[in-house]
C-alpha cells in the first residue's frame, strides 16, 4: 500500500474543487449528460463572435466536430477579453538567462500581438490556413508569433530549437509552410548559441518557405539572404497596434505539433481552435487553480506541447500571468529556479521529472536556502515520476504543505486527461491518480475491450471524444485512424487509444506504467526507436540497427543502440564509429537523440520469418537475464553473445 497525502485544507476552502464531492457531482454530470456537461462550459468560458448550434458530431468518428457553428478566436480569447478587467496585469513575465527581467501587460501583449500580426500580413503575406514554422528560443516574442498567427487564422507549427536542421527541413516540408519565424539565438549558461545557421541550412532548393523573420536577440552576426530574411527589429517599428482578429470556425485548425510515433516520420498532430482552447483553460483552473493574483511558472519549452498549452494558450486565456525562463534551471547552481519562486513569488511551479532529479541530486539542499512560502501547488509532466524524486519535491520544495499534481496527457490530448485535482484529491507518490471530470479515461484489456482489474496492466484509453482531442495527423487521415483507433475496441467501437500502459490500484487510481510501443521517453520528449534507427542507417558501414530504451537514473530512458556494421573486420576503432554515428543523430535529429549505449554487435535476434525479437534487447539492455523463449530465433546463439557483450559494457 503506498503512502497517501490528503489536501492541504486551508488550500482546499477557496480551491476551485475542493473536495471529492465536487469532484464527484462534476464526473456524475459529464456521465449523465455529456454535451449538457461540455456546451455549458463552452458557453460560460468562452466568448464566441457567433454561438455554436451544435455540441460534439460524433457522425464521421474518428473526425468529430465539437462546438460546430460556433465563431471565436483564440487570440482574442487570450487578450483582447481581458483589456477591460485586467490591462495593466502582467501577462507574461519573462526572466532572460542572464537574470534580465521583462514585465508584458495584457495591454503590451495585445498591441506587441497586433504589431506582428499585421507585418505577417503585410510583409509576408501570411494569409488564413497558410502554415507558419516557428523555431525560436524562450522569448517573449516566441509567445508573440504564437498569437499572432492565431490572430489572422494561420495555423502554427512550432519546432523545438534543439532540433536539427534536416529535423526542420522535414517538418516544413511535410507542412509546407511559407514562413519561418526564428532569432539570430539567444542566450544559454550566459553565453550567445545560434539558431538562425540551423533555419538556413533547413531551407535548401526547392523549399516552400519564402520569407524568414529573425527576431534579433543576441546581435550575434548571421548570413542574411536578400529577398529572403527580414529583421523583424526594422519591419515591427511602423507597424499598426490595431489589427482585427479573424472569426474562425470552431473546427479551424490551431497549431500543428510534430510528434514521434511508432515510424521513422513524426506525425504533424493538429489541434484546433474552440475545443482546444476551451480545454487548455478549465485544466488551468482545475489542476493548478490558479487565482488573480498567482503568478504560475511552467518550465517547459515552447516547442512542446507543454510549452503550447500551459506556458501560452492555457494561462493567457485565463487571464493568469504566466513566467517564460530563456535560461538554463541548474544554470548557474540548482538554486536558480527556487531563486525565481522567491523573486517572483511564484505560486504554481510545474516542471519534468527529470528536471526534478537532477535538481535534487545537483542541489539537495538548495530549497531551503530560499523562501518558497509563496508556492501552492506543484506539477510534474511528460513521464513516469519514481517515489524518491516525488518525496523530494513533496518535502522539500514543497514544505509537505502543497499539492503535487502528477499530469498525465500528451501532445494528442492538447492537455491533462488523468490528474489529481489539488484541491480535492488525496494524493500518492508517483500516481496520476483519478480522470479529470469530463474525460473518459479507461484502462482496458486490448484483447476483450473490458475494464482491466485492479493490479493489471492494461491499455490507456479514452472512451468518448473530448474538446481538445486531435483532429488529426497533417496530410494522412489513415494514419490519424491507425495510429489512435486502430487497437482497442470497446461496445463494437474502436476508441482512442493513447499507447500507454497503465493499471488501477485498490482505491481506483491510475498509475501509467509506460508506452507499449516503440516510443520511448528521453528527459520527458518522446523519441521513436525507428526515427533514431533511420538516423543510424545513414551512416555508410551499418547494415543493421535496432533501438531500445533503457531505465536511466536522470533521464527516465536513455537510448540503446545494437548496431550491425557491414565490415567484415569489425570495427576498427568503436571511439571514433561512436563518435561518427552520433554525429549524425545530431545532423539528423539534434542532440537529444544522441544514443547512450551502443553495441556493435555479430547480429540482432531475429525470428525466422526476418523479425527483430525487440524484447530480448530490451531486456538486455535492462542488464536483466532473459527468461523468454529464445527457440523461434532463427540464431538462439546470439542471445549468448549479446549477453555477454552488453553485461561486458555494462562491468
Ligand atoms: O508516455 C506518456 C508520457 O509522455 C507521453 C506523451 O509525450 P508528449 O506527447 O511528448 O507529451 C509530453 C507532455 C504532456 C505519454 O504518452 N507521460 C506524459 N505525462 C506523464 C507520462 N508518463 C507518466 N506520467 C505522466 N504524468
Amino acid at each position: 500500500m503506498s503512502e497517501i497525502f490528503q489536501p492541504n485544507p486551508e488550500f482546499a476552502k477557496n480551491a476551485n474543487i475542493g473536495s471529492m464531492d465536487e469532484y464527484n457531482t462534476l464526473m456524475n454530470k459529464a456521465k449523465e449528460n455529456y454535451e449538457g456537461f461540455w456546451g455549458d462550459y463552452a458557453k460560460e468560458k468562452l466568448d464566441w463572435i457567433e454561438p455554436f448550434t451544435n455540441v460534439l458530431d460524433e457522425s464521421n468518428a474518428p473526425f468529430v466536430k465539437w462546438f460546430d457553428g460556433g465563431k471565436l478566436n483564440v487570440a482574442a480569447q487570450c487578450i483582447d477579453r481581458h483589456l477591460d478587467t485586467r490591462k495593466n496585469k502582467a501577462a507574461i513575465i519573462f526572466e532572460g538567462d542572464r537574470g534580465d527581467v521583462q514585465t508584458i501587460t495584457y495591454l503590451d501583449l495585445f498591441k506587441n500581438v497586433n504589431r506582428f500580426a499585421n507585418l505577417l500580413k503585410e510583409d509576408f503575406g501570411v494569409q488564413k490556413g497558410d502554415r507558419v514554422v516557428i523555431y525560436m528560443p524562450m522569448i517573449p516574442e516566441a509567445a508573440y508569433a504564437m498569437l499572432a498567427c492565431a490572430r489572422i487564422g494561420a495555423i502554427h507549427s512550432i519546432v523545438f530549437g534543439g532540433f536539427s536542421s534536416e529535423a526542420l527541413k522535414d517538418r516544413i516540408e511535410d507542412a509546407e509552410a511559407k514562413v519561418v519565424i526564428t532569432a539570430d539565438g539567444a542566450y544559454r549558461k550566459s553565453k550567445p548559441y545560434m539558431l538562425k545557421p540551423v533555419v538556413d541550412a533547413a531551407i535548401t532548393e526547392g523549399s516552400p518557405v519564402k520569407k524568414v523573420l529573425v527576431v534579433e536577440r543576441n546581435n550575434e552576426d548571421v548570413t542574411w539572404v536578400a529577398g529572403r530574411d527580414y529583421s523583424y527589429n526594422e519591419l515591427i517599428k511602423d507597424k499598426s497596434t490595431a489589427c482585427e482578429a479573424e472569426p474562425m470556425d470552431s473546427e479551424d485548425p490551431l497549431f500543428l505539433l510534430y510528434t514521434s510515433g511508432s515510424t521513422g516520420k513524426p506525425k504533424g498532430v493538429q489541434h484546433n481552435s474552440a475545443g482546444y482552447i476551451l480545454w487548455a483553460q478549465m485544466t488551468m483552473e482545475w489542476v493548478f487553480d490558479v487565482k488573480e493574483n498567482d503568478t504560475y511558472w511552467c518550465t517547459a519549452d515552447i516547442g512542446w506541447i507543454t510549452g503550447h498549452t500551459y506556458i501560452v494558450y492555457g494561462p493567457l486565456a485565463m487571464g493568469a500571468t504566466t513566467v517564460m525562463f530563456e535560461g538554463v534551471i541548474t544554470y548557474p547552481d540548482a538554486g536558480r529556479p527556487w531563486s525565481m519562486v522567491e523573486n517572483h513569488r511564484i505560486n504554481q511551479f510545474y516542471t519534468a521529472p527529470t528536471a526534478i532529479r537532477v535538481l535534487h541530486k545537483m542541489g539537495e539542499d538548495a530549497p531551503a536556502k530560499y523562501d518558497l512560502s509563496s508556492l501552492k501547488v506543484l506539477g510534474t509532466v511528460g513521464e513516469p515520476i519514481d517515489p524518491p524524486a516525488w518525496k523530494w519535491y513533496y518535502e522539500e520544495v514543497g514544505s509537505s504543505k502543497c499539492a503535487i499534481v502528477d499530469t498525465y496527457w500528451q501532445t494528442e490530448t492538447g492537455g491533462h486527461i488523468v490528474s489529481p485535482l489539488p484541491g480535492a484529491t488525496p494524493i500518492k507518490p508517483a500516481c496520476a491518480t483519478l480522470p479529470l471530470p469530463g474525460i473518459m479515461a479507461e484502462i482496458l484489456d486490448p484483447a476483450t475491450g473490458e475494464v482491466s482489474e485492479v493490479g493489471e496492466t492494461g491499455y490507456m484509453c479514452i472512451t468518448k471524444p473530448w474538446p481538445a482531442q486531435i483532429r488529426g495527423v497533417w496530410g494522412d487521415e489513415e494514419r490519424y485512424k491507425k495510429s489512435y483507433f486502430g487497437d482497442v475496441v470497446k461496445d463494437g467501437k474502436p476508441v482512442y487509444f493513447t499507447g500507454d500502459g497503465a493499471r488501477y490500484d485498490e482505491d481506483g487510481y491510475i498509475t501509467i506504467t509506460g508506452r507499449t510501443d516503440d516510443v520511448i521517453n528521453v528527459s520527458g520528449h518522446r523519441m521513436g526507436t525507428a526515427e533514431v534507427e533511420a538516423a543510424i542507417k545513414k551512416h555508410s558501414n551499418v547494415a543493421e540497427v535496432a533501438v531500445v530504451g533503457k531505465p536511466h537514473d536522470l533521464k527516465g530512458e536513455g537510448i540503446f543502440a545494437y548496431i550491425v556494421l557491414k565490415s567484415d573486420d569489425g570495427v576498427a576503432d568503436e571511439v571514433e564509429e561512436v563518435k561518427a554515428i552520433n554525429t549524425i543523430i545530431k545532423k539528423e535529429i539534434g542532440n537529444i537523440a544522441v544514443c547512450d549505449d551502443m553495441i556493435f554487435a555479430p547480429g540482432l535476434p531475429k525470428t525466422r520469418s526476418g523479425k527483430i525479437m525487440r524484447r530480448i534487447l530490451r531486456t538486455l539492455a535492462k542488464g536483466e537475464e532473459v527468461t523468454q523463449d529464445i527457440s523461434t530465433l532463427e540464431d538462439p546463439s546470439i542471445v549468448a553473445t549479446l549477453t555477454s557483450m552488453v553485461n561486458c559494457k555494462t562491468c
